[in-house]
């Protein structure tokens, strides 16, 4: 029975079966060494003459061929051992070599963590790139986040829904991609930018307490924090005030890197709750980096950022307001007066410089929502795209708010990455290709037709 790599340590004197990738290959007279890898780790396997078969097919092994072997697990010779793998005090004196394919060389080297790599040609080879430690770490530091989330939260009685893919526009600022709709020619869905309708019609379902880890699409450009398909971890709450949302989020958050994480240390806790004003005051952004050390890559500055102006300090050309959070944020005082001035319900979860997440008490009024499309400057075709909301809202909505976080964004600095990238299994280039699968792509005549989509060449 194959065991994992990992496993080896505890098994001294044994004979065990591995089988995984070659990582390196190295000849030291008449001992060849093989760096056996799996998803557990690597182990060193000693292959030496005395064993004529098995040595001659060794010889024919080269990088990331996939094998397996038979061997007992010894303890290194003295001044041999090496501290950087766990299995670094052991080795296998290898008995039986079987290869269970070969592999092409592969483009760029995967033993190291591959920054010095182009990434045009990392992400062509992703498959090939997340071979590679740093980023099968990445990986397992994701899901281990997404599961401490997902435990924390049905321990809180919340439950998990997914919301729809194939939907309508919802406005949060950037533009939408579109899907044509075969069966209704002319029409289109929208991928969602974030189940913030949804969400907030769950409530109006009595669902009270939703979560969700959920796929955004912003068609905007991308950069090192941004991406235009990227996880928010979602969540709203009925029947709740806007502290109880940020203690929740942050008991959880501290909990996770407390759990997850030990060597980082918070800056400060509890975290600060600071004033919008007083932020841009301050430090003329409102996302400061907080850390009392910036050379410290285990200090996590998490704070809270309240108190935001309801609407963007410019008005548009068109001399309407623009949201500063989205159309569905709360004002905290009559608005009618002096929109400019009026202050929100929004708040922002900030973490060494970067927003990671951001939320807000809503809107549960129709005449609120309704004077809000109004100084937004929304059309009736406009208002009327939005008939469903404030239908609902005439059946009884519970008081309600909620936040989304950005999980890529918190995994790039919780793992010491500098791009969004680096966290996220088959992201796309900054121009919005996958490289790999090489899309976008053009798509066949006949589905067009289907369609009765016409493409206009320029
Ligand atoms: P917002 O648009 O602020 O709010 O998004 C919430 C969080 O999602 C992350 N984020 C992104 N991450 C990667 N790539 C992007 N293009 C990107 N855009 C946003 C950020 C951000 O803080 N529906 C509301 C939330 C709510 O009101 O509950 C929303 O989507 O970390």
């Amino acid at each position: 029975m194959r065991i994992l790599i990992k496993e080896i340590i505890n098994k001294e004197g044994e004979s065990v079966e591995l089988a995984g990738w070659v990582d390196v290959r190295r000849v030291h007279g008449k001992i060849i060494f093989i760096d056996l890898r799996d998803r557990s780790g690597k182990a060193q396997i000693v292959f030496t003459p005395t064993n004529k078969e098995v040595y001659e097919l060794v010889q024919k092994l080269r990088p990331e061929w996939v094998i397996k072997i038979i061997g007992k697990v010894s303890r290194r010779p003295k001044g041999m051992e090496n501290p950087e793998i766990e299995t670094g005090e052991f080795e296998i004196q290898a008995e039986n070599l079987e290869i269970l394919n070969e592999s092409q060389t592969p483009p760029f080297s995967l033993d190291n963590d591959g920054y010095e790599i182009g990434e045009e040609i990392r992400l062509k080879y992703r498959y090939l790139d997340l071979r590679r430690q740093r980023l099968q770490k990445n990986l397992k530091a994701r899901h281990q986040v997404i599961k401490f989330i997902r435990d924390y939260l049905s321990e809180k009685d919340f439950i998990e829904i997914e919301t729809p893919i194939l939907t309508k526009s919802t406005p949060e600022g950037a533009r939408d991609f579109i899907v044509p709709s075969r069966l209704h020619p002319g029409k289109f869905y929208a991928l969602p930018q974030s189940p913030q309708q949804y969400k907030q019609l769950l409530m109006v379902a009595g669902v009270e307490r939703y979560f969700q880890f959920a796929k955004c699409l912003r068609d905007e450009d991308t950069r090192g924090d941004r991406q235009a398909e990227f996880t928010q971890f979602d969540l709203e709450m009925s029947f709740v005030k806007q502290n109880d949302i940020l203690d929740l989020m942050e008991d959880l958050y501290t909990k996770l890197v407390e759990n997850l994480y030990p060597d980082k240390k918070i800056t400060q806790k509890p975290w600060p709750r600071l004033d919008y004003d007083e932020v841009m005051k301050n430090y003329g952004t409102d996302r400061p980096d907080l850390r009392k050390d910036k050379n410290d890559p285990n200090e996590l500055a998490f704070a809270w950022i309240i108190n935001f102006p309801l609407f963007e300090e410019k008005k548009k050309d068109n001399g309407y307001f623009a949201p500063s959070h989205h159309m569905f944020t709360s004002p905290k005082s009559i608005i009618e007066l002096e929109p400019q001035l009026t202050k929100s319900y929004q708040h922002d979860m900030i973490l060494n410089g970067y927003e990671i997440a951001g939320g807000s008490i809503r809107i549960h009024t129709p005449q609120i929502q309704e004077k809000i499309f109004e100084l937004i400057g929304f059309s009736e075709e406009e208002k009327a795209y939005f008939k469903h909301i404030l239908e609902a809202f005439t059946y009884g909505v519970p008081p309600h708010g909620g936040i989304a976080s950005g999980i890529d964004r918190f995994l790039m600095i919780l793992q010491n990455e500098q791009s969004i990238r680096e966290v996220i299994a088959f992201p796309k280039t900054g121009d919005g290709r996958d490289l790999m699968m090489d899309a976008p792509a053009e798509v066949d005549k006949k589905q067009l037709e289907e369609l009765h989509i016409k493409i206009i060449k320029e």
